[in-house]
């Protein structure tokens, strides 16, 4: 049997958490033996779940790191600010792992999504034959762009970051993905903050949901996003975040929306995010990608992505199945994507894709510390060994993104 790896989660916030289930649910294979968080009851609440000694229950993730190694690894889910925002941010972290022998693995969940790897499958394959373009939408959802991205954590470039690393760095670094060994040459994009400023009060709007008069013709109440799904008895995200406390019932949602963050106004709050951005990016062999990021969409998560080929077109929406058309026989086939029989609930975020990044680091672990690379852990073997290509590729890209550039890098 493989051994267990121990694990400290550094930010017991909804990733942290999340991510440490993948313990409660497969004992075998993974034990949460220590936790770092400022907020007293989140700390806690992973403490009790899991059973964690108390010596190693931290304040801060630099008390932690005062102690000698006491895991085999650890979860870094601290708030963006706090691990990294900036190219040499990115590059500081790459190269002190480099230098200490460091496995990194970025948490880019998508990756690990049966219909991406379908997708990846497809084209190594050859199924539509040369790489012409890709275009790629990822919907946020209209009241989720409002939640993160107006009302919540991500709102604030200065606060967090831009929307696109937030939200879409996913998106980029699938496309990325799937052009293989093609590097991106330029890039140009256009983003706007739409709808979500001052000036588009409506008239007798209130400063906050609970006092507001015309709320009910607002599709960004907060009554509608966590009152309402409370009243219903449903507490989990979003509203989760909203009760900050630790305890979440109807009072304290209702509390928490008549004094904090999330009952303000859409339209009177310090958001500066986009909520619409368009990225084209040209590559080596003048394939090109098209990329959409917009917030105003009925479904959240659900991307789109259609691949042209000189062989054929290849689609597929949320989690497949991956449909492509073949231009020589003129059929269209469906591949189903290889998803688990059983995913626990705890770890069914972004349509199960948490499980599925959790089952991979796991398993580049276990199989690391053997010294026996597998199929399933190559992904994070090829993080390691090529981060640092990744990084010129990626950071070069964000930075031109910032600054709307079009010139080649
Ligand atoms: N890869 C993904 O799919 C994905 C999805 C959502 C968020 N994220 C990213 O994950 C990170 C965490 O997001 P979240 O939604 O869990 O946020 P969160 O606010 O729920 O959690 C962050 C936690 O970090 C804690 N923290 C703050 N300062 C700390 C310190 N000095 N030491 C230790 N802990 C500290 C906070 O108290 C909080 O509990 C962010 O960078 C976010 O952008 C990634």
């Amino acid at each position: 049997m493989p051994p267990c790896v121990t694990v400290l989660i550094i930010g017991a916030g909804c990733r942290g958490k999340r991510y440490s289930y993948f313990a409660v649910h497969f004992p075998n294979r993974m034990k949460v033996v220590g936790v770092a968080d400022p907020r007293a009851f989140a700390r806690n609440d992973l403490q009790k779940i899991h059973s964690i000694d108390k010596k190693n229950v931290f304040n801060d993730w630099k008390v932690a790191t005062e102690r000698e190694r006491f895991a085999d690894a650890v979860i870094i889910a601290t708030p963006d600010r706090l691990h990294k925002v900036t190219p040499e941010d990115c590059k500081e972290i790459v190269s002190v792992c480099a230098a200490n022998n460091v496995m990194l693995a970025v948490c880019h969940v998508l990756r690990y999504y049966p219909a991406s790897l379908k997708i990846k499958e497809l084209l190594d394959a050859g199924a539509i034959g040369d790489i012409c373009h890709i275009q790629h939408l990822e919907p946020v959802g209209f009241w989720h762009f409002a939640h993160s991205f107006v009302r919540g954590n991500w709102r604030n470039e200065a606060e967090s970051t831009f929307s696109l690393l937030a939200k879409s760095c996913h998106d980029i670094d699938l496309i990325n993905f799937w052009m293989g060994d093609k590097r991106c040459l330029k890039v140009s994009s256009f983003g706007s903050l739409s709808h979500f400023t001052n000036e588009h009060k409506p008239k007798g709007a209130a400063s906050r949901c609970l006092d507001c008069s015309v709320e009910q013709t607002c599709p960004y109440s907060a009554k509608k996003i966590y009152l309402q799904r409370a009243e219903k008895g449903y507490f989990n995200w979003p509203v989760s975040v909203v009760c900050n406390s630790g305890v979440c019932d109807i009072e304290a949602v209702t509390e928490a929306l008549r004094s904090g963050p999330y009952g303000r106004c859409v339209y009177e709050c310090d958001n500066d995010v986009v909520s619409n951005q368009v990225v084209n990016m040209e590559f080596e062999g003048g394939a090109t990608a098209a990329f959409t990021m917009m917030a105003f969409t009925e479904r959240l998560g659900t991307r789109k992505t259609t691949i042209y080929g000189t062989k054929g077109e290849l689609f597929c929406a949320g989690g497949g199945p991956v449909q492509v058309f073949d231009f020589c026989t003129r059929e269209k086939t469906a591949y189903p994507t290889n998803k688990s029989a059983f995913i626990p609930s705890h770890l069914m975020g972004h349509d199960g894709a948490d499980y599925y990044l959790m089952d991979s680091f796991i398993s580049a672990l276990t199989v690391s510390s053997l010294c026996q690379p597998c199929h399933k852990c190559r992904d994070f073997h090829n993080n390691r060994h090529s981060i640092k290509a990744a990084m010129v590729a990626e950071v070069p890209l964000f930075r031109h993104l910032i600054h709307h550039s079009t010139s080649p890098f």
